[in-house]
């Protein structure tokens, strides 16, 4: 079964395809056309100057997805596309195309969250175009999804049943990532260029809050964290200038997000008796916080009283843990697999299919 994903829900104009043969899939086509350049000088996406690229990209895109492995369009068995969340102006694209690719091969349509594509990116294990299998998770699973536009730590029985715990109460991971870069004059996309900074930074110089890391819930909040880099930068302009000033902002601000991140994480685990960690969404390509949670789950020390047996630790191959279709092809292929299972049938009619901007997970 090929199932050919369209993703446009903010900067990155993604197709992708991908063959299934029941747990074992392979990438047909794989093809990011990003439109970081176009919105780098306003500082952030700007949603009508995305949809204009999206149009544009969308074909461009299709022929050269075309181009790699899939060669005829009319081999595909399904079409998929992300409705949501994500900014309106550029999820409408991606629908528009979806549909008028769905209708003219007269193939059905899925819609697909975008958070699911971030929880299930998980199940690939490698990035390659040859045959291999889903891997396989040990539940309960706790998963964190922390992206530009989200924070959420998801409780999963199975692939099927998960139940969100906790969220961001303000600001997304990525967003603070986002907002501190600009505020220490750094290029957009500002996580990869503070991760960079932060290496050349002290992670101990400044004590940062770590908003809610007592609280004991499983939520999130980062406009705080922000707001107090922002004070730390204007009380200590006169030296603002100096690199190794800003790397140690970088490093430190860095270091109060991966302290919350693993901590909620953490304690998620032993009240859920949780076999597995998932990480997923944009900010899960920081290597920092990657190797923040390798160690605490190779490192039972770090785990609460009831962690005492090993724990799985997932994270999507790098290029799949920002926005791409590669993982809205799989979320896809789970969600029709979900369907079968069920003996229902399928219940979406491409007419009838629309985006939504606020879609929770
Ligand atoms: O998942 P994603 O591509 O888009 C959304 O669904 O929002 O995530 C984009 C976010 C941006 O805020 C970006 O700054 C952040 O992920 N990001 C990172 C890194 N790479 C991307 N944050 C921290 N460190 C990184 N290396
Ligand atoms: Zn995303």
């Amino acid at each position: 079964m090929k199932i050919l994903a369209i993703e446009t829900s903010c900067d990155e104009t993604s197709i992708a395809v991908l063959e299934f043969k029941d747990r074992r899939f392979r990438i047909l086509a794989d093809v990011i056309s990003s439109q970081v350049k176009v919105h780098r000088p306003f500082g952030g996406v700007v949603p009508n100057l995305a949809a204009r690229e999206h149009e544009k990209n969308l074909p461009v895109t299709l022929e050269l997805a075309l181009k790699q492995n899939l060669k005829r369009l009319k081999d595909i068995d399904y079409f998929a596309v992300t409705v949501g969340p994500g900014l309106a102006p550029a999820l409408a694209q991606g629908v528009k195309f979806a549909k008028k690719l769905a209708k003219e091969y007269q193939k059905p349509l899925i819609p697909v969250n975008h958070l699911n594509g971030h929880l299930w990116s998980n199940l690939i294990p490698e990035l390659h175009n040859k045959w291999q299998s889903l891997r396989k998770l040990k539940f309960p699973a706790v998963c964190l999804i922390i992206s530009g536009g989200h924070t959420e730590l998801l409780l999963m029985k199975n692939i099927y049943d998960s139940k969100l715990v906790g969220s961001t109460l303000d600001d997304a991971a990525g967003e603070a990532f986002d907002k501190v870069a600009r505020l220490l004059g750094l290029a957009y996309p500002g996580g990869p260029e503070i991760e960079k900074l932060a290496r050349k930074g002290n992670p101990q110089a400044i004590n940062f809050p770590r908003p809610m890391i007592h609280q004991k819930n499983y939520n999130f909040s980062f406009a705080g964290l922000k707001t107090a880099v922002l004070y730390y930068a204007k009380v200590s302009s006169f030296k603002f200038q100096v690199s190794r000033i800003k790397a140690d902002i970088a490093a430190s601000f860095q270091q109060a997000v991966i302290d919350v991140l693993i901590m909620k994480t953490m304690r998620a685990v032993g009240e859920y008796q949780a076999k597995t960690i998932l990480l997923g969404g944009g900010v899960s390509a920081n290597q920092a916080i990657v190797g923040v949670f390798r160690q605490a789950t190779n490192n039972t020390k770090h785990a609460t009283r009831n962690t005492k047996q090993g724990i799985d630790f997932f994270v999507p191959p790098l290029r799949l843990s920002t926005d791409n279709a590669v993982m809205i092809a799989l979320a896809a292929y789970l969600q029709l697999d979900k369907i079968k299972k069920q003996g229902k049938k399928l219940p979406w009619k491409i007419e009838e299919i629309d985006i939504d901007a606020n879609l929770g997970i």
